[in-house]
């Protein structure tokens, strides 16, 4: 492994290459990328890219994004298998007609879609900056949002607004935690605060301390003055939580159903240091748009990262 390690890191200097990881890949991976973020944090990057190729370590939408953002870079995703639960709850057929049904609603959509899905929305958003770009629009603008119903749901709990028109998807990983192994967990570790991301389903979110983004659930562990957390997102995040606040104490939430106890997204676990190796040297996968297609996706993702400019986020 520590011979792979070392030749991804030839590699990626000989040919100028960046590696972007997300908070859920494995830890290797995670040590190996020159950056590490949330959904929205990486779809930032793509637009400030000095180097021509890129590897997306990460799911197909993302790699997707980071296409759509810099279409002359050359952006690989070591795995093409990568794809993504709530990507696929929300098929670009079933969208159009939905979106059809509803004339005259802004369409806010997740960006854990595809780029066909995302042509047809007006705002993209991620876990990071769904509640403040909804909370910005006017009250009386009617609103789609897809394509998490938990992610929805959250966002008309803390704004009120029951009339906005949610899609029915889901992420299989965070819909598997339970409330009943949280509350067997806070048997064992009382003073341990709970962070949960908001695609969780609505009774675990009643019970955490803090729900956001996994960029936010890793800064609220590292400013809290607690030294336990029970941590209801993808295990990938701990990494990064112990490597930024060694002294204290992470704990996974196993799902209901598993006989590993983890809740890993298989997804995201996919890519591995071989398959980054391979994808260096041999330049593929290659993550390819069609332009057409590309333009008329972009103008959501643009509007997103605006709206997080002036928004601060
Ligand atoms: P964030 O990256 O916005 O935290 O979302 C988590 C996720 O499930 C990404 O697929
Ligand atoms: Fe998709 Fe869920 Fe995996 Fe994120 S954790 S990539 S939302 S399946």
């Amino acid at each position: 492994m520590e011979h792979i390690l070392k030749s991804i890191k030839q590699l990626k200097q000989e040919k100028s290459a960046t590696i972007l990881a997300h908070y859920y890949t494995t830890p290797q991976i995670q040590d190996a990328a020159d950056y590490i973020g949330d959904s929205l944090a990486l779809a930032q990057e793509a637009v400030k890219l000095q180097n021509d190729l890129i590897v997306m370590c990460g799911v197909h939408f993302m790699g997707e994004t980071v296409k759509i953002l810099a279409p002359h870079k050359k952006v690989l995703l070591p795995d093409m298998n990568a794809s993504c639960s709530l990507a696929e709850s929300c098929e670009y057929g079933k969208f159009k007609q939905f979106v059809d049904e509803h004339r005259g609603y802004t369409v806010i959509s997740y960006v854990n879609t595809s780029a066909a899905v995302k042509s047809l929305t007006d705002i993209c958003c991620t876990s990071s900056n769904a509640l403040p770009i909804v909370k910005s629009l006017p009250r009386n603008e009617k609103i789609l949002f897809a394509p998490d119903r938990n992610l929805g749901d959250y966002i008309k709990s803390q704004t009120g607004r029951d009339d906005m028109v949610v899609w029915d998807g889901a992420c299989h990983v965070h819909e598997q935690f339970s409330v009943e192994k949280i509350v067997e967990l806070k048997r064992q570790f009382p003073n341990a605060k709970v962070l949960a991301h908001p695609e969780c389903k609505k009774p675990v979110l009643i019970l955490a301390d803090e729900v956001g983004s996994t960029a936010a659930l890793l800064k609220y562990s590292q400013a809290s003055s607690s030294k336990e957390f029970i941590v209801a997102t993808e295990p990938g995040i701990i990494h990064q939580m112990k490597r930024n606040s060694p002294q204290k104490i992470f704990i996974p939430v196993p799902p209901v159903d598993s006989t590993c106890g983890c809740n890993d997204c298989e997804f995201m676990k996919l890519i591995t240091p071989e398959k980054l190796y391979l994808s260096l040297k041999n330049e593929c996968p290659e993550v390819l748009v069609e332009e057409g297609l590309r333009v008329k996706a972009e103008k959501s993702i643009v509007r997103m990262l605006e709206m997080s400019k002036k928004l601060g986020l």
